[in-house]
C-alpha cells in the first residue's frame, strides 16, 4: 500500500531505499512537559516518544529499512538477538515481507510484552541460556556462516532507519521554537541511536543544511549496572572495556557490550555531550514523573530523564538549555515493572455502600 511520504518515508532522501516494508513507522509524538520542565529547571524540555511506534519502540524505523533490503536481497532467514525490542519488531516486520523469522533472547530476562510479541508474530523464539551479548555473538556467528540475515543494529541499514528520530527532533524544535534543541539526552544499550543520530547530524551539516553548531550535544544514559559507555566517555578511552557482568531492573539496556560503541563515541564527544549513569531506583522514579505527565514509558526509556536530572542538579546541564528526551519503549512492554512502580490494586466487596466506606478510610466488615 502507499506510506510512501509519511513518517519515516518523509525522509527517503535520506535513506538507501525510497519504500520500505511498512506499518505506518515514525512521526511520533513530541510532548510538551511542563511540570516536569519546571521541576528539573531547563529553558525547554520535550519527551520524543518512540513508544508510540506500531510495535511500542524506535525499533520500527530501523526495521522497516532493514527488512526491505532484506527482501531486496532475497534472503532466507530473518535473525537478530534481543533484549526484546528489536525481536517484537523484527517478528512484526519479518511477518509483513512474508519472511520467516529468529529471534535469540536471554532466558528470563525479557519484559513480558516483547515476548509475546515476538511469539504472535510468529517469530521462532529461542531463549539462550546467556545474557544478551552472548546472543549477539551467536548470531553474527549464524550471519558469518550464511544461515541467517543480521538484523541486529550492526546492520547499517537498521541505523539509516534510525537516523529519522534526529531528523523528527530537528524539525519538531524548529517549528516550535525556531531553533534546535541543545541537548539530546538517549538511554542507551548498544549504543544504534546515539550513532544513528550523530551520522543524520552529519549528513545534515555537509548538505549545508544545518551549522556545526547547531548539533544537539548527543548525551546518553546508562543504567548503573550495565554503563560500560560511560565509563569509556568518563575515562576519555577510545574503545569500550566489555562488561561481562550486567544487571539491571531496565532490561532492554542490560548489555555489557555495546557493539556501536565505535561510531557512538566520536558521537558523543565531537558534538560536546556526555554521558552518565544512573540508578535502577532513579529509572523508576523518572518512569513515575512521565507517568504523571500521562506518558507512559518502560524502564529503559525513563533512564533518558533520570539522567536529564542527574546532570541538571551537577550543573552539567544549564538552565538555558532546551532539550528533547528521547524515551524508546512503551509502558506496555514491560507491564510488570509498571505494576511494581505503580499503585497497589486494592481488593473491595462488590457493592456501592463497601466501595464508599473503603474509599473513606473505613473497615465495611
Ligand atoms: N531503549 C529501549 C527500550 C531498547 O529496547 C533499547 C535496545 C535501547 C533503549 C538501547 O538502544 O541499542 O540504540 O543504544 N534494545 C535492543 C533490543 C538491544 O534487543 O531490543 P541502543
Amino acid at each position: 500500500e502507499d506510506f510512501s511520504g509519511r513518517g519515516v518515508w518523509r525522509y527517503a532522501d535520506a535513506l538507501p531505499l525510497s519504500e520500505g516494508v511498512t506499518t505506518q513507522e515514525g512521526a511520533t509524538p513530541l510532548y510538551e512537559v511542563p511540570r516536569l520542565e519546571a521541576d528539573v529547571g531547563v529553558e525547554a524540555l520535550r519527551i520524543k516518544h518512540e513508544g508510540m511506534n506500531p510495535t511500542g519502540s524506535f525499533k520500527d524505523r530501523g526495521m522497516t529499512v532493514g527488512v526491505a533490503v532484506a527482501r531486496e536481497l532475497g534472503v532466507g532467514r530473518l535473525a537478530c538477538a534481543s533484549t526484546g525490542n528489536t525481536s517484537a519488531a523484527l517478528a512484526a516486520y519479518g511477518s509483513r515481507g512474508g519472511m520467516e523469522t529468529l529471534v535469540l533472547l536471554p532466558a528470563g530476562k525479557v519484559a513480558a510484552g516483547k515476548v509475546g510479541q515476538a511469539a504472535l508474530h510468529d517469530a521462532r523464539i529461542l531463549e539462550v541460556d546467556g545474557n544478551f551479548d552472548a546472543c549477539l555473538d551467536i548470531v553474527r556467528e549464524l550471519a558469518e556462516r550464511g544461515e541467517a540475515y543480521l538484523l541486529n543494529s550492526l546492520n547499517p541499514f537498521r541505523l539509516e532507519g534510525q537516523k529519522t528520530i534526529g531528523l523528527e527532533i530537528l524539525e519538531g524544535f524548529r517549528d516550535d521554537y525556531g531553533a534546535f534543541p541543545d541537548r539530546i539526552v538517549l538511554p542507551v544499550g548498544n549504543a544504534g541511536n546515539t550513532a544513528a543520530l550523530y551520522k543524520a547530524f552529519r549528513e545534515l551539516v555537509q548538505a549545508g543544511a544545518v551549522e556545526e553548531r547547531e548539533v544537539p550535544k548527543l548525551t546518553g544514559v546508562q543504567a548503573e549496572g550495565a554503563a560500560p559507555m560511560v565509563e569509556a566517555v568518563e575515562n576519555g578511552a577510545d574503545e569500550v572495556r566489555r562488561w561481562e557482568e550486567v544487571e539491571t531492573r531496565a532490561t532492554a539496556i542490560r548489555i555489557g557490550n555495546p557493539v556501536n560503541a565505535p561510531k557512538a563515541l566520536p558521537g558523543i564527544r565531537e558534538t560536546g555531550g556526555t554521558a552518565i549513569a544512573v540508578s535502577d531506583d532513579e529509572i523508576t522514579e523518572a518512569q513515575r514523573d512521565l507517568a504523571a505527565e500521562g506518558i507512559g514509558v518502560e524502564p529503559a526509556s525513563a533512564a533518558s530523564v533520570a539522567g536529564l536530572r542527574k546532570l541538571r542538579a551537577a550543573g552539567i546541564v544549564a538552565d538555558d538549555e532546551r532539550v528533547a528526551c528521547l524515551t524508546t519503549g512503551h509502558l506496555l512492554k514491560d507491564p510488570d515493572a509498571a505494576a511494581a512502580a505503580g499503585n497497589e490494586p486494592e481488593p473491595v466487596p462488590a457493592d456501592t455502600g463497601g466501595i464508599l466506606a473503603h474509599l473513606e478510610g473505613r473497615n465495611s466488615s
